[in-house]
């Protein structure tokens, strides 16, 4: 038995829903743990996209169990949406593959009008979110105003509990947000009709979890978002609403940490950010444009432009601590054929000093001129090789600098975004930590 979380090591869209999918393939179950339909993880099967927002990336593979854990944030509405565009498109989605925690807390439509009306408030300073109700639906579970799967199953407790926070959120919309503001029948109507639907999908992740290690099943933990977005790790402000991060993986599950072997962290070949803050080795120029639109380099989510920049190891070694990365996945190799020379950023210059290590301070960071060392390119095309041996010597220089400056192995890379474009170098599965 061996245990697997899966996180992104920079900001998000690294390639995880890829990822997850091939190494499904040796798991049980798929579970996510954090994060909402803030997330959009790609999986590309036979040509065929699927883009998943709520549902593990596992879903494809007809035999495996996904589960919700309690730590996501679920918009029941974009929950059904997708379960039934699943099947739609032949995938088979029932309560005998996709479970959610009773524990989970429920995205309600004030959370998003919230959301959207704070950005709107704020203009040219907006933190640039989803506008999908993340941040306030994690405040109302911190503050423990919220709303859970475990809520719905008595329409009563339901009502109560809505009532109890419905005139304050309407005042607030009303009064400052100067936004729409939500009746309460309507509501009600909307969620016991949810509830109807998904009740059968509600469980006990945690327990079922636990029935799963003792009989020796795989568990692949499916994080979303990066390690800096996360809400402590991250660039603060500049982040999302939940703990990103690997540790994540047990309070969100509701599994201790000596049933996680192994973690893998997700690395794009280069860096992307969706939304505002800091991004030290962003390229405002002819090269980012050409990385742009190569990678495709559009949300998921929301289909906005990724901005995007040289590869930063200060960044990728930050995770490699924060997460304890037992080895590297590094994805979207084949976008950089082509470049005759390509850069990595080691350190940050900041005034006369030389940083090593990612700083806090957001003032900081936004001053920080990245220290770039230069490294040859490759001109072949990369995307039909399954095999290491093949890759272009500098590619592999290129994978073995990264290994390097982050100080943990690279076990896969990804070549393209089909499901049968990569190159396993250690199987994860094989490499825990320790194995029982
Ligand atoms: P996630 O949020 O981490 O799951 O990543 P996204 O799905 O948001 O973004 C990754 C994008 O890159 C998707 O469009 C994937 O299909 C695509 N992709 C993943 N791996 C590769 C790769 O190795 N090469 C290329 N060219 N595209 C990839
Ligand atoms: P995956 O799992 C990239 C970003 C948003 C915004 C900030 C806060 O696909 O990698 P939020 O709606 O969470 O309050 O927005 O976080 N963000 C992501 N960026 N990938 C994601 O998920 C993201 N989820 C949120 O763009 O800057
Ligand atoms: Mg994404």
């Amino acid at each position: 038995m061996s245990n697997i979380v899966v996180i992104g090591t920079q900001w998000g869209d690294e390639g995880k829903g890829k990822v997850v999918d091939v190494l499904a393939e040796k798991a049980s179950i798929v579970v996510r743990f954090q994060g909402g339909n803030n997330a959009g993880h790609t999986m590309v099967v036979g040509g065929e996209s699927f883009i998943s927002h709520l549902i593990p990336s596992g879903i494809l593979h007809p035999d495996k169990l996904c589960l919700i854990g309690n730590g996501v944030v679920v918009d029941p509405g974009v929950l059904i949406q997708e379960i039934t565009d699943l099947q739609e498109r032949g995938i088979t989605v029932g309560p005998h593959n996709l479970l959610v925690s009773e524990n989970a807390h429920l995205i309600m439509p004030y959370h998003r009008l919230v959301d959207q009306g704070r950005e709107r408030l704020k203009g040219d300073k907006k933190l640039g979110t989803t506008g999908r109700g993340i941040g306030p639906c994690y405040e109302d579970k911190v503050t423990r105003r919220g709303i859970r799967f475990c809520d719905l199953i008595d329409p009563g407790v339901f009502e109560e509990k809505l009532s109890s926070v419905l005139p304050e959120k309407n005042f607030y919309l009303k009064e400052l947000l100067k936004s729409e503001t939500i009746d309460q029948a309507s509501i009600l109507n909307e969620y016991l009709r949810y509830a109807e639907i998904l009740l059968p999908h509600v469980a006990n992740v945690s327990l079922v979890l636990s029935h799963a290690v003792k009989a020796g099943d795989h568990i692949l933990f499916e994080g979303a978002q990066g390690t800096h977005l996360d809400i402590d790790h991250g660039t603060y402000p500049f982040v999302t609403s939940s703990n990103t991060v690997a540790g994540n993986a047990c309070s969100g599950t509701g599994i201790g940490p000596t049933q996680i072997h192994g973690v893998i962290g997700m690395v794009k070949a280069y860096t992307t950010r969706v939304g505002s803050g800091p991004l030290p080795t962003e390229l405002n120029d002819e090269t980012g444009d050409r990385i742009q639109q190569r990678g495709a380099e559009f949300g998921a989510t929301t289909g906005r432009r990724r901005r995007c920049g040289w590869l930063d190891a200060v960044v990728v070694r930050n995770s490699a601590r924060i997460n304890s990365l037992t080895g590297l996945a590094i994805t979207k190799l084949d976008v950089l054929s082509g470049l005759e020379t390509l850069r990595i950023c080691t350190a940050y210059r900041y005034k006369q000093e030389r940083l090593t290590e990612f700083p806090s301070a957001l003032k900081v960071l936004e001053a920080c001129e990245p220290i770039y060392e230069e490294l040859p390119g490759w001109s072949d095309d990369i995307t039909g090789i399954h095999d290491q041996d093949d890759l272009p010597v500098n590619a592999k220089r290129y994978i073995r600098r990264i290994e390097e400056l982050v100080e943990t192995p690279v076990q896969i890379v990804s070549v393209g975004p089909g499901r049968e474009q990569i190159i396993m170098l250690q199987d994860p599965f094989d490499n825990g930590l320790y194995r029982l």
